[in-house]
């Protein structure tokens, strides 16, 4: 294993993204007071536990984490993309990832922060209102705000199914990217700007001037099925791996395997039987891993026909045969 991967797939946890060298020099950022990391688990712990990312997939985790750079995951349905974030989060303890899920009405401003004008008004109005108000109480930040504040570790935050979103999003966002900050206008307008706001996932933190900027850049995961052409502007400022399905039998069952524990013999046959089908549509791993618990539990008669009808084809032949 080449010792410059902190990533390196091999689902036990460990601190080597201590080891990371400091950025390049068009990629540094200085924003502060420097946060504590944040602890607790990645999220979606089973899946985090058992992902065997491809060799493709390993490196370019790692040239994104070395050059701060958003990295662009593309690849059929269930090629385990949005995975990948929870199980690189799990591996190098970078805390609970920050999801984002984007769809069609997905603004940045959903990703940045949200503010609450009516209940702060309706607090105001009563008797009872503190005359140096907090406005923080009413500013919450959401999953790509937080993921910007300055941590001394990076977060991971997973933008997934970013070929959903509107057709300005991308580019937006890689104005946020490339500065690694944003400003709140309803705090920077203020006489004084500086206020405690909420985050998606954590203590509230105190942001000054307005201005939140981050430290250690994110590792930002964007998710995408290709349902979208991405600009070569964006493209150029990601780092990008394409994931797909295992090619070979051994390593479909490895998978198997690290979901479900020992293979039964009768499991090898539905391996074979999902490679079988494979060649002639679309067919997802979870299909599959559907399919042999499924078989397990089910009387031995129809096992065939059962596996086939939990993993029908996503795209190509109708199967109706
Ligand atoms: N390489 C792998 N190792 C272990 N499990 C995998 C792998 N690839 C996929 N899986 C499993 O398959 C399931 C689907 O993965 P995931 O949801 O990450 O796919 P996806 O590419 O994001 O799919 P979609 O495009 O539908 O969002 C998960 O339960 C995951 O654990
Ligand atoms: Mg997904």
């Amino acid at each position: 294993m080449p010792d410059w991967l902190l990533y390196t797939g091999s689902r036990h946890p460990h601190d080597a993204v201590e080891r990371l060298p400091p950025p390049p020099p068009w990629r540094a950022f200085d924003g502060g007071p420097v946060l504590p990391p944040p602890s607790g688990p990645s999220g979606n712990a089973h899946q985090a536990r058992t992902y065997r990312p491809s060799d493709d997939a390993v490196q370019q985790v790692n040239a994104a984490l070395y050059l701060r750079r958003p990295l662009l995951v593309t690849g059929p349905p269930g090629t385990g993309k949005s995975t990948l974030a929870y199980a690189v989060a799990h591996e190098l303890r970078l805390g609970p990832v920050l999801h984002w899920p984007i769809t069609s009405r997905t603004t940045l401003r959903d990703g940045l922060y949200q503010y609450d004008p009516l209940t702060r008004l309706y607090a105001a109005g009563r008797d009872d209102a503190p005359a140096d108000e907090d406005i923080g109480r009413y500013i919450r930040l959401g999953p790509l705000g937080t993921a910007l504040l300055p941590y001394g570790r990076p977060r991971v935050l997973l933008v997934d199914e970013i070929d959903k979103s509107d057709i300005d999003l991308p580019n937006d966002l890689l104005t946020i990217f490339e500065k690694g900050e944003y400003e709140i206008p309803e705090l920077s307008r203020r006489a004084d700007p500086s206020a405690e706001v909420m985050t998606a996932d954590g203590p509230r933190v105190a942001v000054t001037g307005g201005t939140v900027r981050c430290h250690a850049f994110p590792l930002v995961v964007m998710t995408s099925n290709g349902e979208r052409e991405f600009p070569p502007a964006f493209l150029r400022r990601c780092v990008s791996v394409e994931l797909r399905q295992p090619s070979g039998e051994a390593e479909l069952a490895a998978i198997v395997r690290e979901h479900l524990g020992p293979l039964a013999d009768d499991s090898d046959d539905l391996v074979r039987r999902f490679f079988e089908r494979a060649s002639a549509g679309t067919l997802a791993t979870d299909q599959l891993l559907n399919a042999v618990y499924l078989c397990r539990h089910a009387g031995a008669a129809d096992r065939r026909a059962l596996a086939d009808r939990v993993m029908p084809y996503l795209t190509g032949p109708a199967d109706d045969e």
